[in-house]
């Protein structure tokens, strides 16, 4: 019996790769036009790092990590994100002594023990972008104007942007206390999950799928309420910043994420797209982090979009790559001169495709059809004796002869 992959993990095989491929290059072109660097680091990290800044009271640490033990009794964790791993790498390398400003991009798997549905998996892509030690709003307006950027390139209207503010450590804890307060008065509505982590997490009630808890938080305090000064002020220079530059968004009071490392800005870019699996990319700031986790006291910021989802948003266009040229060859010889023509070419920089079975002239224009190729070259008997071949620009729909040369070809394409 065949070996079936594993649920949730998908293959991304060629005619999709190309899209992703695409998402990867723009991502790449864009960051840099804004001073982003690439960084690289590993899949799998101590569990430790993860609890320790994800969170021990979120989804993803209570239930969704694949963590094991090794061969050697270490516990090890396959990433469920980049930021945590990011911020260890900056810190084992101190990167903050050259200068305490990082700009890094990274992309690549993670993975998360979730229910699998469309634009949930798990082993999921995500590229992301972190930024370090700056605390003015006008990175987090960079940072968004970039991310939004990111998507005007790629071309798409959807996703839109929220964003909000969570306030600090100093205004915080009276806002989920106030929230609190609120949510016992309502008890008997929320969910046996929202119940338990009333104490420890009760801002996730406001992100909460079931029927009560969204009856129950309906007219919940605002975080926005509840800012301390310094928080309102940074929240309103963001707002300004995105003004300035023209960069559109909403304000969401109710957006909460599923990562405790957050402070003040967090965003989410959202559609109505994708059914239940709305967030395309959502980030923010993370001003604690770094000291949490043994580094020196410096703010950060940061985003990471899902490419699956960027992916499942281009839908249906068409990024495969077209050949520059199909050598259609009947006869034996000709096929041995399609064959060195084709290398020749290739060796030009020219993408080139035969058909490597023979068959007749019909099934080999079947093949081309397939490929799309912008020229066809036909050579047969007749072609060969007279050192000339017939040329097809498949888009203008003409032909002309050429001579059966490399330059012969080469020219003949640019002409
Ligand atoms: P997150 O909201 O957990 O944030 O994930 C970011 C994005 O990854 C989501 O908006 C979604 O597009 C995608 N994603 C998450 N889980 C899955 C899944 N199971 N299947 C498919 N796509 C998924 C973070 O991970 C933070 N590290 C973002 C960040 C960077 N914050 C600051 N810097």
């Amino acid at each position: 019996m065949a070996i079936n992959g594993i649920k949730g993990f998908n293959d991304i095989l060629p005619g999709e790769v190309e899209k992703w491929q695409h998402i990867e290059a723009t991502a790449r072109r864009v960051f840099e036009l804004y001073g982003f660097a690439e960084i690289r680091v590993p899949i799998l990290e101590k569990t430790e790092l993860f609890s320790r800044s994800i969170g021990d009271a979120t989804d993803i640490v209570e239930k969704e990590m694949y963590s094991f033990v090794d061969k050697g009794e270490n516990c090890v964790t396959m990433r469920p994100e980049g930021t945590a791993s990011v911020m260890r790498a900056f810190i084992e390398h101190k990167l903050y002594a050259a200068d305490p400003v990082a700009k890094l991009y990274y992309m690549g798997p993670m993975f998360r023990y979730e229910r699998p549905q469309k634009g949930r998996y798990r082993q999921f892509h995500q590229i992301g972008a972190e930024v370090t030690g700056v605390y003015d709003p006008k990175v987090d307006a960079q940072v968004l104007t970039m991310l939004c950027h990111f998507f005007a390139e790629l071309g798409l209207e959807e996703p839109s942007l929220e964003i909000n503010s969570l306030g600090c450590p100093v205004c915080r804890p009276a806002y989920r206390d106030a929230l609190r307060e609120f949510l016992l008065a309502r008890l008997d509505k929320l969910c046996d999950d929202c119940k338990r982590r009333l104490e420890t997490n009760p801002l996730r009630s406001l992100d909460c799928k079931a029927a009560g808890c969204k009856e129950a938080t309906a007219n919940a305090p605002s975080v926005l309420d509840h800012l301390c000064g310094e928080c309102e002020t940074h929240f309103g220079a963001v707002r300004h910043h995105l003004d300035l530059v023209g960069t559109t968004y909403t304000i969401n009071s109710r957006m909460v994420r599923g990562l405790d490392y957050y402070t003040r800005t967090t965003f989410e870019l959202v559609t109505s797209l994708l059914g239940a699996q709305s967030a395309v990319a959502a980030g923010g700031r993370y001003d604690g982090l770094i000291s949490d986790l043994g580094g020196p006291s410096l703010p950060g910021i940061g985003f990471a979009m899902g490419v699956e989802r960027v992916a499942l948003l281009l839908a249906d266009r068409e990024f495969r790559k077209r050949p520059d040229l199909f050598i259609a060859a009947l006869g034996e010889q000709a096929q041995q001169k399609a064959f060195t023509l084709m290398c020749a070419l290739q060796e030009r920089g020219l993408a080139v495709e035969i058909d490597y079975a023979g068959n007749s002239l019909k099934s080999q224009m079947r093949r081309s059809d397939k490929f799309k190729n912008r020229f066809t070259l036909i050579v047969g008997e007749n072609e060969l004796s007279r050192g000339m071949a017939v040329l097809k620009n498949m888009d203008a729909g003409t032909q002309a002869d050429v001579p059966l040369t490399v330059d012969g070809v080469a020219l003949g394409m640019l002409t």
